[in-house]
């Protein structure tokens, strides 16, 4: 059985004190959900603060990004382990943002996944296609290719702890979303792929999450499709009011 994922993605939006803010409302809004895991994906400098205004809570610490070292002279780099020793228990990998303003590739991707694994967090591996991709019809190939890229030499009892993120790069941020049944097939398709590289049992394991302009007026829809296990949530987990009517579109 999966259980549903709703993660905040707030990108690099909220100093310490609004994201202490922001965290403690969500805690107290959400202290009944006990059904499917909440994840707060804060900035790298607002994570001990989030860290402290969530504790005791069922909500779980997420960040954004990591290196694929444990130490070193990496300037400006955050490794796993100092975000497990923060608390986290998540990390968003290979987010579009990541791949189109700096350079990250499938390789880099697929680096982090391992040493995220290997550390104990769970990553939420971003994928999905640009708009030219998905109009020249190229949507399942560009998937294919960083599902390939991103399990790379990873054994089947790594592969089941992935948590995956279906995100058309054409849809964040925009106002568009995918329709249900467009978002469905990707999905399907990813679990298909998985069986392929792994087999069914470790497919059906794995979470699949939808992310791109989720909303309180789409939620419900999309999150009720079969294959769509969660989502992945940026400009609408910013407020308490909408992440929380999204978190409960989910229980419905
Ligand atoms: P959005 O972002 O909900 O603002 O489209 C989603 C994401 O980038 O994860």
């Amino acid at each position: 059985m999966r259980i549903p994922i709703i993660a905040g993605n707030w990108k690099m939006y909220k100093n310490e004190a609004e994201a202490f803010e922001l965290g403690a409302e969500l805690k107290k809004r959400l202290e009944d959900v006990v059904s499917l895991k909440i994840v707060l994906c804060p900035p790298f400098t607002a994570l001990f603060s989030v860290k402290k205004a969530i504790e005791g809570s069922n909500l779980f610490l997420g960040a954004q990004n990591m290196h694929w070292e444990d130490q070193g002279a990496y300037t400006g780099e955050i490794s796993a382990k100092m975000l497990m020793s923060l608390g986290c228990s998540f990390v968003i990998l290979g987010h579009s943002e990541r791949r189109i303003h700096f350079g990250e590739t499938n390789e880099m991707t697929n680096k982090k996944l391992k040493k995220a694994i290997e550390i104990g967090l769970s990553p939420i591996l971003c994928v999905g296609e640009k708009l030219e991709q998905r109009e020249t019809e190229k949507t399942e190939e560009v998937v294919e290719k960083q599902l390939e890229g991103a399990f790379e030499g990873l054994k089947e009892i790594e592969a089941e702890k992935v948590v995956i993120a279906y995100e058309p790069v054409w849809a964040i941020g925009t106002g568009k979303t995918a329709t249900p049944k467009q978002a469905n097939e990707v999905h399907r398709f990813i679990r298909e792929k998985l069986g392929l590289l792994y087999k069914d049992e470790i497919a059906e394991k794995v979470n699949i999450l939808y992310g791109g302009s989720v909303k309180p007026e789409n939620s419900n829809e999309l999150l009720s499709e079969p294959d769509i296990d969660g989502a992945l949530v940026g400009g609408a987990s910013l407020k308490a009011d909408s992440f929380e009517k999204i978190v409960r579109s989910k229980l419905s």
